[in-house]
């Protein structure tokens, strides 16, 4: 065949996603279709994601959506070569949701299934937007990971840093309802930030120094508790003030972790070729300050930033068909029927 054609299951976390997406042989990509149904709503009220209802919600939405998906597509299941299903690392009853659906659909099918890692659908969504080359760098910033990869192929991964304790998307999640500020935290506090003083408090910038290039963001969550309790009740410029210097904060712990990054990059010459690059994912990367900071530090570092349309930087499955067919067209075997969800990947 002239292509490879895959349909793929996400449901790590709170979106239920399905996508068709073709890999020609010459690399080029066709997403087909690409449907994510986001489960906010439901988990808004308890503000944080509940395991239950993500995965009751998944478990309702996920049929209709796999139909869907293969509708807008203009397909049906014959078409398709191969099922890609996420299968860690994640909450275990979405998990089993998602990858029983696509055991049983391989299954019933007689197609081959490839159980994919959701972080390694997120490292290469930027071959698939931006056709980047092998060796490159890839923060993922969400709310459940925060981690700095060198990736070398498909694959092949190593973590050079990852957070001690909480995430940076739940850094913001925390510090907007310490403020009582919606969830999802990161818009909100983004959106108060811009009228605050990134100057008036001057909090912790975790870790910056470290050689290690690991991250630590509870802390700074702590100073903003002590902060917001000292000077209550607060006033909305108060709430704007400390969102400003939390960004701020953030803002020097990323150019300094980051920029060192960069830097090993470099000193291990594991660019051949071109620019060497470095590619941002997960939903923080929706953040002006953040992706600001790290395009100015890929400048004087000489590095190209490379930050894939949001709707692809954020859970979807059109990056785990895309991580199914890398390792189709890699040449990697497909997964026994009898994999199981590893929720710790
Ligand atoms: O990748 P994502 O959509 O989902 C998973 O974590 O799986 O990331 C969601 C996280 C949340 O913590 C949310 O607060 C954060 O990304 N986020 C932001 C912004 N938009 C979303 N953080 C900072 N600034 C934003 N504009
Ligand atoms: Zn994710």
């Amino acid at each position: 065949a002239p292509f490879l054609r895959i349909l793929g299951i996400e449901t790590s976390c709170d979106e239920t996603a399905a996508a068709v997406v073709e890999r020609a042989v010459d690399g080029r990509p066709t997403v087909r279709s690409d449907v994510v149904l986001s489960q906010l709503e439901e988990h808004s009220a308890y503000g944080g994601v509940v395991p239950e209802i993500a995965a009751r919600a998944h478990v309702e939405a996920l049929d209709t959506l796999i139909d869907e998906a293969l509708k807008r597509a203009n397909v049906s299941l014959s078409d398709i070569d191969a099922i890609a299903a996420t299968s860690g690392p994640g909450l275990i009853g979405g998990l089993l949701v998602g990858l029983m659906t696509g055991k049983a659909i391989a299954k019933a099918s007689g197609k081959p299934l490839y159980a994919v890692n959701h972080l390694e659908g997120h490292a290469l969504t930027a071959r698939l937007t931006d056709g980047l080359a092998f060796p490159y760098l890839m923060l993922l910033v969400s709310g459940g990971h925060t981690q700095l990869i060198l990736v070398r192929g498909v694959g092949q991964y190593e973590r050079w840093g990852t957070t001690i304790d909480d995430a940076l998307g739940e850094a913001f999640d925390k510090t907007a309802k310490l403020l009582s500020l919606p969830y999802p935290g990161g818009p909100a506090v983004e959106r108060a930030a811009k009228s605050g003083n990134p100057d008036r408090f001057n909090f912790p910038r975790p870790l910056v120094g470290e050689a290690k290039l690991n991250f630590s963001f509870s802390g700074l969550k702590t100073a903003v508790r002590q902060a917001a309790t000292e000077i209550a009740p607060l006033t909305e410029q108060d709430v704007a003030d400390i969102c400003a210097s939390f960004q701020k904060a953030i803002s020097r712990t990323l150019k300094d972790r980051i920029g060192r990054g960069l830097e090993r990059f470099k000193s291990e010459s594991l660019h051949v070729d071109g620019r060497p690059a470095l590619v941002v994912a997960g939903g923080v990367a929706a953040n002006l300050e953040v992706r600001s900071t790290l395009q100015s530090l890929c400048g004087k570092h000489g590095f190209r930033f490379v930050a894939p349309p949001l709707r692809l930087c954020t859970d979807n499955a059109v990056m785990i068909a895309w991580a199914g067919l890398e390792r189709m067209a890699t040449g990697v075997a497909p997964d026994d029927l009898d994999v199981q969800p590893r929720s710790r990947w």
